[in-house]
Formats: C-alpha cells, structure tokens, sequence
C-alpha cells in the first residue's frame, strides 16, 4: 500500500508512538497532520531516550522525509528545541529531512496563557487540557484571525497582525481572566528570531506529497490523539480541537481522500483516558490501578496518571465507522496477563434502554451504564512470544473475539514496549 494513515480508535495513548516506529521502517515519507505538542512518545535510538511531542520519528532514518503538515498546530520554540536536542545528540535534521508547512498555525505565548488561564477559572468543570495553548490556537485558525508559519516570515504582515491580535488578547487576559498583559515586542522580537531559523524548513507539504506519490514513495500519516477526542465526533466538549479520525490525513496534509490506500487504527487492549470527561468503562478499583501500573499509564506530554479500564467495544465500533478502518493493531495485551475474568463493554444501558453507539449530548454519555461480556483471562507471561499461535488459548480467544466485535482483522499484536515485542501478521505497507 502507498499511502496508510494511523490513529487511535480510543481517548489517545493507545501506543501508536510504537507502531508507527515500527511502519516507519517500510515508509519513505512520514506525515504529521494534526494536534500539535498535545501529543508525546518516547523513542529509543541507539540506547537513548528521546521525547518527541511534534516532529515524526522518522526523523532518526536520515534518507526519509518528515513533513508537518497544515493541520498541525506549531509552537516554535518546542520545534526549535525538538531540532536541537536531536541535533546535540548527533542526529542531523537538515532541511529536506524535515519539513513544515507554511500554512500551519503558530502557537504563541496568548494562547498558553488563555489555556492555562481558563482552565484555572473553570476549575471543577475544567476540560484538564494539556496546557499547551492548543484549543485558543485552533480557535483562532477558525476565527480567521491566527499567525501562520509563512506569516512569520514577512516581517510587516507579522508586525501588523501582531499588533491587532495582541490588543484584543491582552485585553481578554487582564480583564477576563485577571491575567498580566503580554508585551508586543518580547513577543515580536523572539518570534522573528525563531522565524529566521524555522525559515528553511517551510515549505508547501501538499506539493511535496503529491511529488512523493508520484514518485511511488510510502507515506504514513501520523495521526495524535484518538478519535473519541476529535472535535466533531468525540466526547465533546472533553475533546480536543482538532479533527482526530482518518479523514483529518486529508485536510490537514492536503491530500484527496482517494489517495489514502489503508487506515489502521490502534487499539489498547484496555482503555484510558487522561483529562475530564465521561469514560463508561472506568474502572475505580484495585483491577483499574493493576492496568495503571502494570501498563506505566501516566502521561508522556503531562506525566499525568490515566484514568483505566475496561475494553469498550462500543467505542471500538464507533472508530471503525468514523474512520473507514482497515484493519486494527491490538497494544498492551501483556498488560492484562493475570486478570481474570476480563470484560469487554458490547452495549450500554441508558436510562433502562440498551443502546449500541455513543450519544450526542454529553448528558447523557456521562449517565451509560456499559454491558459487559465476560471472558477468561490468561497467567503466562507473553512478553516473548513471536507468534500468534503461541499466545494462551484464552489470549486468542480474546483477540478473535475483539476481531469478530469490530468486524476487521487485527493485524498487529504488541506484546510489550520493546520493537522486537510485535507479532505482525500482516504489514500495512
Ligand atoms: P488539549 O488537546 O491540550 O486541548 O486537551 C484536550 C483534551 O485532550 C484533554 O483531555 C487532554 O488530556 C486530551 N489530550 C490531548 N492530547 C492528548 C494525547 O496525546 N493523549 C491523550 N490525551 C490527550
């Protein structure tokens, strides 16, 4: 397949950090196309660990190119920062390695302190945002009245644009939110400083895909978040602001839907969910702490603990429909070794109905009561196994059932962090 796109079928952190490692081995050109530092993943190359929140981890195989698209929300000082730490430890990020485009939107320091200062003001019913200005920045994009990359780098248009925004935004900070005012020239000044050294990395990402496919090259879009946190489709308004199904790849990359060959969507063999927000199948119990430990689920951008529990299968569905999936990579199965029996949620029950998808109001998600199915669990370690008829019975069991609820194949089994730790049955690419 030429062109595969990834995402996360639950609430994010499903482990697609791994598996696009993985796939990035087969792709010649890997693509972010939404959220921005929001997202994190922790790669190890050559023994060491590194934290990327916005460039591709296709970024460590110098003959591949990695492109930041439209859709991507850019803090520059994080990108600048992600560039140099990469670079000191003797990985080269050459323009050309790494590409961004020039109609993404910059992150500036309003929208951090907006975020940070709404948050604050909402207190209990806070959305428990990452912090990063995300949310204000889309905002803005939408407003038609955001600072994009190739704005950045016309000193006059940055200046003017600046200047009108920044009136409006202090003016919200100091009497909205009680907040102290931002200077225009620390702003400016820095800003440009960064603009100078981002400047040869800008580029048009949709023309550099179009040239890429016709040369018959690879190309993985990287999806962040998952897909109950996309804006239109998930647990609104504890979402996030972007649009975080497959259909994301197109718009925020700028490339028609009949280019995209393949969607896989990562799936944690448990669920999670870091922020506020209704999450059926959460579990409150010794058995939710068992997953948060076992499975080390603390946020990699906030170190947040995560909120565990069970599979939803409704959830799962829900992501096959609104993504068009392919096929699925099941994450994290070791985590569930030793519990026994383990459930999967099939239907919930609302207000004495059962129902089988997910409702609009957020009302009445937050009053689900999830169904479960039982099944039993399985004690061996198996971490090693290479191959899936050597898991348990009751492993298989459990993943041909996950299989046969979503009605696509799993193709991907990972059995612990490590790269090693995968039983693919089938490669995307
Ligand atoms: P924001 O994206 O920072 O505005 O946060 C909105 C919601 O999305 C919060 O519940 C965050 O915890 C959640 N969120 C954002 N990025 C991620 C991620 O990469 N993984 C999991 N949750 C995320």
């Amino acid at each position: 397949m030429a062109s595969v796109v990834i995402v996360g079928t639950q609430w994010g952190d499903e482990g697609k950090g791994k598996i696009v490692d993985l796939l990035t081995a087969q792709a010649d050109v890997i693509v972010r196309f939404q959220g921005g530092n929001n997202a994190g993943h922790t790669i190890v190359f050559d023994g060491k660990k590194f934290i990327l929140h916005l460039i591709p981890s296709g970024i460590f195989h110098q003959e591949k190119k990695c492109l930041i698209g439209n859709g991507v929300v850019i803090d520059p000082a994080v990108l600048l920062g992600e560039i140099e730490n990469l670079e000191r430890e003797g990985i080269p990020v050459p323009p050309g390695h790494l590409n961004i485009s020039e109609r993404a939107h910059l992150i500036m320091p309003y929208h951090k302190a907006i975020d940070h200062g709404r948050e604050a003001k909402k207190g209990k019913t806070k959305i428990g945002t990452t912090g990063r200005g995300i949310g204000p920045c889309y905002e803005d994009k939408i407003a038609r009245r955001g600072i994009k990359v190739g704005d950045l780098l016309d000193e006059e248009l940055f200046r003017a644009k600046l200047s009108e925004i920044l009136e409006e935004k202090n003016f919200y900070i100091e009497k909205y939110l009680g907040g102290e005012p931002l200077s225009f020239q620390e702003i400016f000044d820095s800003y440009r400083q960064m603009g100078e050294r981002l400047a040869p990395y800008v580029t048009n990402v949709s023309v550099e895909l179009e040239k890429a496919r016709q040369q018959g090259a690879k190309i993985l879009f990287e999806g962040a978040q998952g897909t109950q946190l996309d804006i239109d489709h998930g647990t609104y308004p504890f979402v996030t602001s972007s649009n975080t199904v497959a259909g994301g790849a197109c718009h925020g990359a700028g490339v028609g839907p009949t280019t995209i060959d393949f969607v896989l969507g990562i799936c944690k063999a448990y669920t999670t969910r870091v922020g506020g927000g209704p999450f059926p199948t959460e579990l409150f119990d010794e058995t939710g702490e068992y997953m948060r430990e076992r499975g080390g689920e603390y946020g990699s951008t906030t170190g947040r603990p995560r909120r565990c529990g069970w599979l939803d299968g409704v959830v799962l569905k829900e992501a096959v429909r609104l993504n068009g999936l392919s096929a699925l990579a099941i994450t994290k199965l070791d985590v569930l070794t030793g519990l026994d029996p383990l459930k999967v949620c099939v239907a919930y029950e609302l207000d004495g109905k059962q129902i089988e998808n997910l409702p609009g109001s957020i009302r009445a998600v937050e009053r689900l009561k999830p169904i479960y199915e039982e099944l039993p669990g399985w004690q061996e370690d198996i971490s090693k196994v290479e191959h899936f008829e050597d898991l348990p019975d009751n492993c298989r069991r459990y993943i041909r059932y996950i299989e046969e609820f979503a009605g696509i194949p799993i193709q991907i089994i990972s059995v612990g962090p490590a790269r090693n730790q995968t039983i693919i049955l089938k490669n995307p690419f």
